[in-house]
């Protein structure tokens, strides 16, 4: 790429004249195609943007909703920032978009077309769009849709909701922005936005953004602001037919209209959370969080979009028990979103230390005994994910060049990011620790940074200022060393250590089921317990136990979820009668993975499995049914769409 400049040069100056006399094209086509030159990735191995030499500084979008078509339909504006101003080329990232005509804003302020071209597709990383940027240009123009298989977006129809109306969602991490927006799609560029959005009137549209509506807006235009810079992968916007219901003076939740009594009550306590974080690391720079409740299909827990988290509706549990998920996606809003991972390498500085947020918050809510559970349930999962993984993904810090940058998203940068904090408190005690946490969060608000950043800055931060506590080999250890360091710090919980005798007295026959002591256990113990459970099960254990506690009806997701792994361990009917139900209706990838890979290792479950999804599968979104085909072993050229 860089040997070519001269010509590009020289090409891009013939063109720039010859497109200065050509007006606004009306054609979807380009006036003449841009330059070839070879495209390669940027600095972000992920991205094809040259942000060095040219950002996006704030974008204006103009869309329109069509339900039907599965589109969204427009334009967007960039007001650009130009680090070098000869450079004479944008690179954005698109994935599966109709490009339809690209202009640039004249200083008379009139439009004209310029030549632009999109590269060839390269997998996961969609095609470059190269745009030709005459000298002095600094807002240009990109006239396009999306498809209906963007994978960032999900389009349901109204057999699909509990409303009857159809409804759309975008889930934007890490790399699907694209597939919905134009844009230099990597974690290190920050703009601001402003967005009009059109939609049928009887839909509401929310975004992560300012601006969400109280109550739908008959005309169906809703106008959005987005002050704060931030990055592509926070990008949100959702469709359908919402309610919303205040909970504190900054916050509040929307949801389709059967799960707003529900998912208000249950989220009382959000206001709470949003103070408990500000006492910690320091003011909630977002103005209003509220929260989104999405359709079952939605296929992660929570996605930290800014002012506005999604969730999903399976933690909606009737009593509270699992909100460390809501603990988590509210910590984003200063480890993440506030401090943004640079490149996706670097995602443990988004999402450890969001998992160690989350744990104080929990405990500040409801103590230390909780907090060590979680730690425990969280220790167990790491170890024996760790034992499992290549070496290349037992550290924190790794390359992921040639990967799809979805492979960061596994337990390591979660929990051992947050074990590594946890081992940083122990080390310096919370009082420092946490200091140094708010002056972090300070430092680098609203910017995107790597690892060595954060290590530069705990060098001088917190390993000098307090000698002899820790070593920096130590921490280069956590961060570049494969493995849980062996000395990092197992938690301990000591409401386990009596559920695992109980446990074992039940297998022994020496104690009732009638005499575990289960009502007075937290979601936190039955999940322990029912792991630990794991290969021991048989009909006639499961039928005693479901008599006994009624599993197979638990409203409690987690615990179902372990019941319906031991029903298909055991083949319980009842549990695979509900798998089925289960299934057909989630499409939270974390259970439904799991759920189907299981099915896939049994003699008997492979090809039910195959037929559940068959039917499931047009409500799953992207992710999930790619999830779920790797998990049955089946190539997507088996299964066709739809
Ligand atoms: N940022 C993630 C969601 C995400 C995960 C996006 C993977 C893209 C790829 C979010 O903050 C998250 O981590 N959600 C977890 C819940 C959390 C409590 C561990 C989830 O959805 O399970
Ligand atoms: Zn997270």
């Amino acid at each position: 790429m860089r040997s070519n400049q001269p010509l590009f040069r020289l090409l891009t100056l013939c063109l720039f004249v010859f497109t200065l006399a050509a007006c606004q094209s009306e054609t979807p086509t380009p006036l003449v195609p841009a330059p070839e030159f070879e495209i390669e990735v940027g600095t972000d191995p992920h991205s094809f943007a040259e942000y060095e030499k040219v950002s996006i500084e704030h974008l204006s979008m103009d869309l329109s909703v069509n339900m039907t078509a599965q589109r969204l339909e427009g334009h967007v504006i960039y007001r650009l920032d130009r680090h070098e101003p000869g450079w004479q080329r944008l690179i954005l990232d698109t994935r599966d978009l109709d490009i339809q005509d690209v202009t640039v804003l004249r200083p008379d302020g009139s439009y004209m077309g310029v030549s632009w071209r999109l590269g060839e597709s390269q997998g996961h990383l969609g095609q470059p769009l190269v745009i030709v940027l005459p000298a002095g240009i600094e807002q240009v123009r990109v006239d396009y849709a999306s498809k209906p298989e963007a994978f960032g977006l999900q389009w349901l129809n109204g057999e699909q909701t509990s409303s009857g109306k159809p409804f759309m969602f975008s889930q934007s991490q890490p790399h699907y922005a694209r597939t919905w927006v134009p844009l230099q799609d990597t974690p290190a560029v920050r703009y601001t936005f402003d967005a009009n959005i059109q939609a049928p009137s009887d839909l509401m549209v929310v975004m992560g953004a300012d601006g969400n509506p109280e109550a739908i807006n008959e005309t169906g235009v809703y106008a959005f602001n987005m002050p704060q810079p931030i990055p592509s992968y926070l990008m949100a916007i959702a469709v359908g037919e919402l309610k919303f219901e205040s909970i504190g003076p900054r916050s509040g939740v929307y949801a389709e209209p059967d799960w707003i009594e529900r998912a208000a009550n249950e989220f009382a306590v959000l206001e709470e959370m949003i103070e408990i974080g500000e006492d910690l690391y320091g003011p909630y720079r977002w103005g209003r969080y509220d929260l989104l409740v999405l359709p079952p299909s939605f296929p992660f827990g929570g996605m930290e979009n800014p002012r506005l988290s999604f969730l999903t509706p399976t933690i909606i549990a009737g009593d509270g028990s699992l909100l460390a998920l809501v603990a988590h996606e509210l910590a984003h809003s200063w480890s993440g979103n506030l401090v943004t991972n640079a490149a996706w390498r670097d995602l443990w500085l988004n999402e450890g230390f969001t998992v160690y947020f989350e744990a104080r918050i929990m405990e500040a809510l409801y103590g230390k005994k909780v907090r060590d559970m979680l730690a425990k349930l969280a220790w167990d999962g790491l170890v024996e994910t760790v034992a499992q993984a290549d070496e290349a993904d037992r550290q924190l810090v790794r390359d992921l060049s040639e990967r799809d940058p979805e492979e960061a998203f596994m337990r390591v940068p979660y929990d051992m990011g947050r074990f590594f904090l946890d081992w940083l408190e122990v080390r310096f005690g919370r009082e420092a620790l946490d200091a140094f946490l708010r002056a972090y969060f300070d430092e680098f608000a609203f910017e995107s940074i790597d690892t060595e950043t954060f290590r530069a800055y705990a060098i001088e931060n917190l390993f000098e200022r307090y000698p002899n506590q820790a070593t920096i080999e130590e921490m280069d250890a956590w961060l570049y060393t494969p493995g849980l360091p062996e000395f990092a710090i197992a938690p301990e919980s000591d409401a386990f250590e009596q559920v695992d005798a109980q446990a074992s007295q039940w297998l022994a026959g020496e104690l009732a089921l009638s005499e575990l002591p289960a009502d007075e256990w937290s979601v936190h113990e039955w999940r322990h317990f029912l792991t630990g459970l794991n290969g021991q099960m048989d009909l006639v254990r499961m039928e005693a136990m479901d008599q006994q506690f009624e599993l197979t009806q638990s409203q409690n997701v987690e615990i179902v979820f372990l019941w319906l792994l031991l029903s298909i361990e055991a083949q319980y009917p009842p549990g695979i009668d509900r798998l089925e139900e289960f299934l057909l209706e989630v499409g939270r990838n974390k259970f439904t993975q799991p759920l189907y890979a299981a099915l896939a290792d049994t003699d008997w479950g492979r090809e039910w499995a195959i037929a559940v999804y068959e039917q499931a599968k047009s409500g799953y979104h992207p992710l999930t049914r790619q999830a779920s085909e790797r998990a049955l072993d089946l190539s997507s050229d088996i299964i066709g769409p739809n």
